[in-house]
C-alpha cells in the first residue's frame, strides 16, 4: 500500500449501506461485542437513510463542499454523542475513534481555514507534491511509523511551501491544515495497521497536535 492509498482511504467507500459496513468493521462475535454492536446500530439507525445517501454522494469533489461536509460531520457528532466512549471491543472502539478524528479534522478544515483549503486546491497540491517527493521504498515501509512520519513531513512541507502563494493561506491557517493533515495520516495509519491485523490501541488524543 502506498501513501496515495493511505491518504485516500477515507473516501474509499466499498458499499453504500452503513449497516453492512458496520457489520464488517464490528463483528458481533462474542456476547459483549454483540451488545456493543447492538448499541452501535441503535445510535446509527435514526440516521441510516441520511448516511447512506451521503455515502452514495461522497467523492473527491464533495470534499470542497462545505455544506455537505458540515452536515455529514454533524451526523457523526450526533452518533458519537449517542455512543459514548465506553466500548471494549476492537470494532466498536474503531468506530468511536474514527468519529473523534473526523470531528477534530472536520472542525479544523471546515472552519476558519476553509477558504485557504479550497483556494489553494489542497488535494491537487497533495497529488503534485506526492509525485514530486515520494520515492518508492520497500513495500512494507508504511508499517514503520518513523518512515511514515518522514514521508508525511516531506510531503506536507512541499504542500505548505506551495500554499504560501495563495493569499487566503495565512501562516496560522497553514499550521491548522498541517495539524489536520497529521491527524488524518495518524488515523489512516492506525486503520491500516488494524486492517493488517497489528495490535492497535485506539486512543485518540487531540493534545498531541499542539491544540490550544
Ligand atoms: C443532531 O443533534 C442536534 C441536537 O440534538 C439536533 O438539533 C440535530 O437535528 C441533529 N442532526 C442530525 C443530522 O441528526
Ligand atoms: C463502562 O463499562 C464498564 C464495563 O462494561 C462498566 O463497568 C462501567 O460502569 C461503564 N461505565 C459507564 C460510564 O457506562
Ligand atoms: C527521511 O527522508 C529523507 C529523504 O528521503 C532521507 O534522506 C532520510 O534519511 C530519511 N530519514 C529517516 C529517519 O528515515
Amino acid at each position: 500500500m502506498n501513501l496515495k492509498l493511505l491518504l485516500f482511504i477515507f473516501p474509499t467507500v466499498v458499499s453504500t449501506d452503513i449497516i453492512v459496513e458496520l457489520l464488517k468493521i464490528a463483528p458481533a462475535d462474542t456476547p459483549q461485542c454483540f451488545r456493543e454492536f447492538r448499541q452501535l446500530i441503535k445510535c446509527v439507525e435514526p440516521h441510516e437513510a441520511l448516511i447512506n445517501s451521503a455515502l452514495e454522494t461522497v467523492n473527491e469533489e464533495t470534499v470542497y463542499n462545505i455544506g455537505f461536509m458540515n452536515k455529514a460531520l454533524q451526523i457523526g457528532r450526533n452518533v458519537s454523542e449517542c455512543l459514548g466512549h465506553n466500548f471494549t471491543c476492537d470494532g466498536t472502539k474503531l468506530v468511536v475513534y474514527g468519529l473523534d478524528y473526523a470531528d477534530y479534522i472536520g472542525k479544523k478544515v471546515y472552519g476558519d481555514v476553509f477558504h485557504c483549503f479550497i483556494n489553494a486546491q489542497t488535494f491537487e497540491l497533495l497529488q503534485i507534491c506526492q509525485r514530486d517527493t515520494y520515492e518508492p521504498g520497500p513495500t512494507n515501509q508504511v508499517e514503520d511509523v518513523t518512515v511514515v512520519n518522514n514521508i508525511t513531513n516531506t510531503l506536507f512541507e512541499c504542500v505548505a511551501r506551495k500554499m504560501y502563494s495563495t493569499p487566503s493561506c495565512t501562516v496560522d491557517r497553514i499550521v491548522s491544515l498541517y495539524q489536520a493533515g497529521k491527524a488524518l495520516i495518524d488515523a489512516a495509519f492506525e486503520f491500516y495497521r488494524w486492517n493488517a491485523k497489528y495490535p492497535v490501541e485506539w486512543e485518540y488524543d487531540a493534545g498531541k497536535y499542539c491544540d490550544n
